[in-house]
């Protein structure tokens, strides 16, 4: 680790103390200690997850890291703070928002993400650090630091879209949990996350952008060979509108404890927005679902869901399996064609 990187480190974690003092100790924070209240936190929360509050002048943070030795441009780079245009001049990147610290795997503070009080203004919602030496959106998984070795106890990890859903979860005692930081997961965050486990279930929102982001996950995950089943959330709702409206046991029975199979989740996807009185709609749903089988299935579950397809469509399920042959043997000569030739299979076994 370079002299800089750790300068960096050690400035979010005075950011982050500061912050924090100014939400517990200060009028300017009570606010926002409202706000959280209001939102479930309990001051054990706050205090754990040291959760702070930004002011809204522009200076207050430059001031204080100035004062403190270090150096601004280094600051501006590391993302606390912003360079004025064509100025050797500099402030606060985080004004007005409540502050959420992001921290690495050895548990270092290395980003924040800030979220505004209300969002009825046009600010964006969340205001996250930039990309910086310490800090790469496509490598970090926030809470995997506190979560890691109860992943590898459980053998399961949970994979959430935002960090309010993971100390939701936390809240309900679940604690094998992650998310990533306002990207879709990345094959870096799986292979972090194959070191300690090759089970995910993914618990995304229940609208339509986290429907196509937990399509788009299972699918990642499928090809990186991890055992990947999805739980769903009622319409509307996230994780933490979850817990917060049936409580903690509810969630983790109802939710956690029954997640969807790949298959079932992906036929789930597939059936939405179709009308099985439109011939179109019942061929495209057939062939869409079947597409996804090939490779990822076997004979059981094949078995399994060619029954339900042909029930849910009225198509024979001989006919449905002719398909899926169809598709398959289509499929091989493609791979056959694109290949190229096989590698020796002796690559060392990795370490669970
Ligand atoms: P959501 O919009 O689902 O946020 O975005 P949320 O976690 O439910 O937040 P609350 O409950 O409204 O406070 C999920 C994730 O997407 C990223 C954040 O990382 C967030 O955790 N995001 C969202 C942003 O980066 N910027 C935004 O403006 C919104
Ligand atoms: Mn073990
Ligand atoms: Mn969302
Ligand atoms: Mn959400
Ligand atoms: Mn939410």
């Amino acid at each position: 680790v370079s002299k800089e990187e750790t300068r960096m480190k050690e400035a979010h974690t005075f950011a982050m103390n500061y912050y924090h003092h100014l939400l517990l100790n200060t009028e300017e924070g009570e606010k926002a200690l409202h706000y959280l209240e209001e939102r479930g936190f309990s001051r054990e929360l706050i205090e754990q997850y040291r959760i702070g509050w930004s002011l809204p002048n522009w200076d207050a943070l430059t001031t204080l890291l100035e004062r403190k030795g270090f150096n601004l441009a280094e600051m501006a780079q590391s993302g606390l703070l912003i360079q004025k245009e064509n100025k050797n001049e500099y402030f606060d990147r985080f004004r007005e928002r409540i502050m959420f610290p992001v921290r690495d795997e050895a548990g270092h503070v290395i980003a924040f993400s800030g979220r505004v009080l209300t969002t009825e203004t046009q600010d964006a919602k969340y205001m996250n650090s930039p990309e910086s030496p310490i800090f790469q959106k496509s490598k970090v998984l926030y809470n995997l630091d506190v979560a890691r070795p109860i992943i590898r106890k459980k053998h399961k990890v949970i994979v959430m879209e935002g960090f309010m859903d993971v100390m939701a979860a936390a809240k309900a005692g679940i604690m094998n949990t992650v998310a990533t930081m306002g990207t879709s997961l990345t094959k870096e965050h799986i292979q972090k996350l194959k070191r300690l486990t090759d089970s995910v279930i993914l618990c995304y929102d229940g609208d339509g952008a986290g429907l196509e982001a937990a399509k788009r996950a299972s699918q990642l995950l499928m090809e990186s060979k991890v055992k990947t089943e999805i739980a769903i959330l009622p319409d509307q709702m996230d994780p933490d509108d979850f817990v917060q409206k049936n409580g903690a046991e509810a969630f983790e029975k109802q939710i956690i404890e029954r997640p969807h199979a790949y298959l079932a989740f992906m036929m789930m996807v597939a059936r939405r927005n179709k009308n099985f009185q439109f011939e179109n709609d019942t061929l495209q749903y057939v062939q869409e679902v079947l597409e996804h089988f090939v490779g990822n299935s076997s004979p059981v579950e094949r078995d399994l869901y060619i029954r339900q397809l042909a029930k849910e469509t009225n198509i024979s399920e001989d006919a449905i399996y002719q398909q899926f042959r169809k598709i398959e043997g289509k499929n091989l000569k493609q791979n056959s064609r694109q290949q190229a030739p096989p590698v020796a299979q002796n690559a060392p076994i990795s370490r669970k």
